[in-house]
């Protein structure tokens, strides 16, 4: 017993929690996802699953992306992600829904399936259904050798390493490395993206890991003093919007998980169609507000909620003068163009969550009823 507790005390490398290395490995993770793929100075991606199948892809009728869960959100980026870049109609759909349904997949279609542990039960059928009807399958996982990697026609690896931690945190920015590689590489080869556009992109991208160590040392200390303040919040409300969006809904994803604190995530602009009516004083609202990336709205949306009197924790870039005055709470992130921008955003929440959930004494690695990979239905 003593032994395997020290063993575990030096798998977590100094961390109280495996989801707190995990975090701070992000900058790691993310350069490993990129590292022999994004060769900035010679202008190219390079990812031989996509390479190798480059006609059928840019030529599908349309493209959907199955996942469950936080998959299932890095999806949704990827939705913004490949529309934008490669403009290839996406759908993102639940796994377990797409597989009950009768879905219209031909084998025009390209299916994107997302998992980290590459053993999900729901997009292990999906699978098979989108395979059945003539679909080509591309999978985005984690696990080497997992059960989804062989079952599919070609795929990315994310190179995160292995996650321990029930909730998802690396896999979920590696995820998203991927899906703008992807998206990237097809609008270049396509032609939707000038080559201009690409060189300026991908030179962001390489960016990003120095960013996400930068945002983990910038925000560490005071995002654990905000978390202190919401130990007793019973709701909490996550917006984005745009690409900030589906970071919002894994925001909230993360503190339920782990905290057991009930969040919904919500796109901004949807809040005056009914949560709006939640908002008084005990409602926390964490808010994404990047420079880039409908600010101006959110900027209305911040004001309607101190209107009405919801406390706000605003993510916002370096230097923001404007909701950072309103909010009760600030988180600074580094700016990137707001295509990246979750990449970013993400690492604040999950450490928001996490520390949330520490100070509730909750068992932050292994969370009641959740199990890392969900292999049954
Ligand atoms: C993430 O924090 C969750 N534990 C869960 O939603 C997870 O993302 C989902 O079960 C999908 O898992 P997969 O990526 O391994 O397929």
């Amino acid at each position: 017993q003593q032994l395997k507790l020290s063993l575990e005390q030096i798998e977590k490398g100094g961390y109280e929690h495996f989801m707190l290395k995990e975090i701070f490995e992000q900058p790691k993770s993310i350069h490993d996802t990129l590292r022999g793929r994004l060769l900035v100075e010679e202008g190219i991606i390079k990812m031989a699953g996509i390479w190798d199948h480059l006609e059928r892809l840019n030529q599908a009728q349309k493209i959907t992306i199955i996942a469950c869960g936080t998959s299932w959100h890095a999806g949704l980026i990827g939705e913004y992600l490949i529309e934008e870049f490669a403009r290839i109609p996406v759908e993102v759909e639940y796994a377990s829904e797409f597989r009950y349904r009768n879905p219209i997949i031909t084998d025009k279609d390209i299916v994107i399936a997302i998992s980290q542990s590459g053993e999900t039960a729901d997009t292990m059928a999906a699978i098979k259904m989108a395979k059945e009807k003539g679909a080509f399958v591309y999978g985005i996982c984690n696990v080497v050798d997992s059960s989804i990697s062989r079952v599919t026609d070609a795929g990315s690896y994310t190179h995160a390493g292995p996650e321990i931690g029930v909730a998802s945190t690396k896999a979920f920015t590696s995820q998203l490395t991927v899906l703008s590689l992807i998206a990237l590489k097809l609008g270049k080869h396509n032609g939707h993206l000038s080559n201009q556009e690409f060189m300026k992109l991908i030179t962001e991208l390489d960016a990003l890991p120095k960013k996400v160590e930068e945002v983990l040392e910038s925000t560490h200390e005071n995002v654990k003093e905000i978390a202190k303040h919401f130990i007793g919040a019973q709701n909490f409300l996550y917006l984005g919007r745009g690409y900030n969006f589906p970071a919002a809904l894994e925001g909230a994803l993360k503190l339920k998980e782990i905290s057991y604190i009930h969040a919904e995530g919500y796109p901004a602009a949807e809040m005056k169609h009914g949560p709006i009516a939640l908002i008084d004083e005990n409602m926390p609202i964490v808010i994404i507000a990047p420079k880039q990336g409908h600010y101006d709205k959110i900027v209305s949306n911040v004001q309607e909620i101190k209107a009405r009197k919801g406390r706000v924790v605003a993510l916002v870039n370096k230097g923001d003068t404007q909701v950072a005055s309103v909010a009760d709470f600030v988180i600074e992130f580094p700016e990137t163009s707001e295509c990246f921008s979750p990449i970013i955003a993400s690492i604040p929440l999950q450490l928001l969550a996490y520390y949330i959930a520490v100070y509730r004494g909750a068992n932050v690695d292994q969370p009641r009823n959740l199990a890392k990979s969900v292999t049954v239905e």
